[in-house]
């Protein structure tokens, strides 16, 4: 299977034009590859405000990379008075295949629940939107088990999605002591991980979610790359920091298509 490759941009950089910039240098350095890149499937999340932009970018006729777009966040309602919220069609019209859902640091700083998460998965999905859903735990007491609060995200955020939804569903793991602080998860321990959300997705949605892909997210580097995706059982990886500088994200795709 193809691996995925998604780039979280969070809140950064500052400018339309540096965004820009950083897009365009990426495109020139992974144009060389091209052969090879078309074997995984990439997906850039910038903040809302550039998602025009780049759906432009990446549409024009020379581009032969299938670079997908992606947003942060989502709201749960579909219209109305949300001030400040941004809705499944706003995105989808903005040339968004995928969303990101459930952030650790929406959980921490936004103060988003297991509850709002559930909300928003099914909203998403009936728009024909890819989740990209993310869980993880903030310690890891004892490194030969995942901590059950994955296991209990995943459930309380799939609770009530239809079956016929699985094929637009991707879980990122994402520990959030691993993220942001050059200490990534061991392959083992992503693996381990991947083994039990995909056994909690096949309770709720059945055998289809056998398959179902699992990202690793947490410090990825050019550097580390290859140890998780070189994993059967990790479908791709979710990078932050390593995302934002173009010759270190080249280096990922490209090392994740040879
Ligand atoms: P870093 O790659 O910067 O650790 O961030 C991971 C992440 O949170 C991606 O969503």
């Amino acid at each position: 299977m193809a691996k995925i490759i998604v780039a979280n941009w969070k809140m950064n950089p500052q400018t339309s034009k540096e965004a820009e910039q950083i897009l365009v240098s990426y495109l020139k350095l992974v144009k060389g590859g091209r052969g090879k890149v078309k074997s995984s499937e990439i997906v850039i999340c910038p903040p809302f405000v550039y998602l025009n932009s780049f759906r432009k970018k990446l549409q024009t006729p020379n581009s032969k990379l299938q670079i997908k777009l992606g947003a942060q966040d989502v709201f749960w309602e579909e219209e109305g008075a949300f001030t400040g919220e941004v809705s499944v069609k706003m995105i989808s019209d903005l040339g968004c295949s995928h969303v990101i859902i459930g952030h650790s640091e929406r959980r921490r700083y936004l103060n988003e629940t297991d509850e709002m998460i559930n909300k928003k998965v099914p909203v998403a999905l009936k728009a024909g939107l890819k989740i990209i859903l993310c869980v993880g735990e903030h310690h890891r007491e004892n490194i030969h088990e995942i901590p059950k609060v994955v296991e209990e995200q995943v459930a309380a955020a799939l609770n009530g999605v239809q079956k016929s939804h699985v094929g637009k569903i991707i879980i990122a793991y994402e520990p959030v002591w691993a993220i942001g602080t050059g200490t990534p998860d061991t392959p083992e321990g992503a693996m381990m991980a991947a083994v039990l959300i995909r056994k909690t997705a096949m309770n709720i949605l059945g055998l289809a979610a056998k398959n179902l892909p699992v990202l690793y997210g947490g410090s990825v580097s050019a550097l580390n790359v290859e140890k998780f995706i070189s994993h059967d059982g990790i479908d791709g990886v979710l990078i932050g920091g390593a995302s934002l500088d173009p010759e270190e994200f080249a280096k990922i795709v490209l090392s994740a298509n040879s």
